[in-house]
């Protein structure tokens, strides 16, 4: 498994989202918890950004229809949304304003 270097971890508003494409694939960076997750920025319902919906503890909402997917499995959580969205392993290395966030591609979506 091979981690590719995102951004600073600065670079991710706490309690937000930066959205990112990293070889096609896009992805939501949420930094919220102390922790930072990579989930794909597409909800399972409909062709929209994850990225731009409403992050609320480990969980993001869907800003369309209004579904919450766990950042930490992809499980959806409400409805409408039946299918996970695929979330990928997280490396934070470094420490203050050093800091980098590496994500792992490892599942196709
Ligand atoms: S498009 Fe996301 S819940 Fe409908």
């Amino acid at each position: 498994m091979t981690a590719i270097d995102i951004c600073a971890l600065g670079d991710i508003p706490e309690g937000g989202c930066l959205a990112v494409t990293i070889e096609e694939t896009p992805l939501a960076l949420v930094r919220t918890e102390g922790e930072v997750f990579a989930i794909f920025d597409r909800c399972s319902h409909a062709d929209v950004a994850l990225s731009e919906g409403d992050v609320t503890g480990c969980e993001i909402e869907c800003w369309l229809h209004g579904s919450s997917f766990d950042l930490r499995t992809g499980e959806p959580l409400s409805l409408p949304a039946t299918v996970p969205v695929p979330v990928y392993p997280v490396i934070v290395s470094g420490d203050g304003e050093a800091a980098r966030v590496s994500v792992a591609l490892t599942s196709a979506p």
